[in-house]
């Protein structure tokens, strides 16, 4: 499907359609018939899921928006320059606030000609194209609205052909897959990448528990009804019957893994009826629902996982305070 939005330089593409009601559905088919039951991250991103999340990134709690915020001041002219790139792919783009700074150095560099996002949220990627569109004369935006995971091979090539692109997943986004499937992942997003385009990859780091538990359980709760929207959107999308507010929000830090674990705990006994799958799924008291990993980086274990989809990391830029990681990687 094509819908070309009231802009002359915004294009937007949309590849969902019942296949990805499809995907929910079979998602929520396997997850929740597991022994231990599981729902995969990215069906949170409903409008109030997008928007929730917004606001969780201007929590005092959620430092990783900033970090990542204060590298991308410091560094997009020279991230810019060392790729001469005039077009910005962003995957999982959600709100403007990140491509917009560099997009701001690529017009500095005076390089600067598209924008292509690429997010599973229609809400969010409509608002933030038409908003950079108008901001940016010089601006193409071309959008594509589908899954990351599925729908790489959408993305429009590169408007002058060979033109430098830098490919940017931002947010810690990436450490939002279990690492067999984020280095699948990696190398499928590689898959994108010519000789003169760069993979820009934001990874959360390691660090003290109590930060890193507290960015995932703020005092607001915001974080806690984020989570729980993926339960809204089942109700909605699959016609299910869960009392949301059943669900207790836990988020902890994995040692072992070095990954936050979200999950959602059943306050009391629950029995749930999914009517458009016509599954019925028992929840014991106490009985916990995994909603999210988000794995935590050092450099050795960015570089680990680029080797082995065949990247090479170039540079790796930090925040003064060590939180999170830039970094800016080719294809080998
Ligand atoms: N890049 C932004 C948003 C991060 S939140 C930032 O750094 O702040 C993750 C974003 O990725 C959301 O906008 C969500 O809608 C999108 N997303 C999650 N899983 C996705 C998938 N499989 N395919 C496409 N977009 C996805
Ligand atoms: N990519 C974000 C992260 O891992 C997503 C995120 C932040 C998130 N807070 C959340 C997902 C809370 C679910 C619940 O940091």
């Amino acid at each position: 499907m094509r819908t070309t939005a009231d802009s002359p330089e915004v294009q937007i593409d949309s590849f969902l359609s019942e296949a990805d009601e499809r995907s929910l559905a079979n998602d929520v088919l396997d997850g929740l018939t597991r022994p231990f039951k599981e729902i995969p991250p990215k069906h949170f991103y409903d409008a109030r899921g997008s928007e929730l999340f917004e606001r969780i990134c201007a929590l005092p709690e959620y430092y990783p928006t900033r970090a990542e915020r204060q590298i991308l001041l410091a560094h997009a002219d020279q991230i810019v320059s060392a790729t001469g790139a005039s077009e910005l792919v962003e995957l999982g783009s959600g709100s403007p606030e990140k491509a917009r700074i560099l997009l701001d150095a690529m017009s500095r560099a005076g390089t600067l000609r598209r924008y292509v996002p690429v997010d599973v949220s229609q809400s969010a990627l409509e608002a933030s194209a038409l908003e950079l569109a108008d901001e940016f004369e010089e601006l193409s935006v071309h959008g594509v609205i589908g899954d990351f995971e599925r729908h790489l091979a959408r993305v429009p090539p590169s408007a002058i052909g060979g033109a430098p692109r830098i490919v940017a997943l931002l947010g810690g986004t990436i450490g939002n897959f279990l690492p067999g499937t984020r280095r699948r992942l990696l190398r499928e997003i590689g898959r994108l990448l010519g000789p003169h385009d760069r993979l820009l990859l934001g990874t959360d780091l390691v660090k003290d528990p109590a930060v890193l538990e507290a960015a995932y359980d703020d005092a607001d709760g915001v974080t806690a009804a984020f989570n729980r929207n993926v339960l809204h959107v089942i109700n909605r999308e699959l016609g299910a019957d869960f009392v949301p507010d059943a669900f207790e929000h836990i988020a902890f830090f994995d040692r072992r893994h070095e990954w936050i674990e979200m999950r959602l705990r059943a306050r009391r006994p629950c029995s749930v009826l999914v009517a458009g799958l016509g599954l019925r799924v028992e929840f014991a008291a106490g009985e916990e629902l995994r909603t999210e990993i988000s794995a935590k980086f050092t450099r050795p274990r960015v570089e680990a996982d680029f080797r082995a989809a065949g990247l090479g990391l170039e540079r790796w830029y930090t925040d003064r305070g060590g939180l999170f990681a830039l970094s800016l990687a080719r294809r080998l």
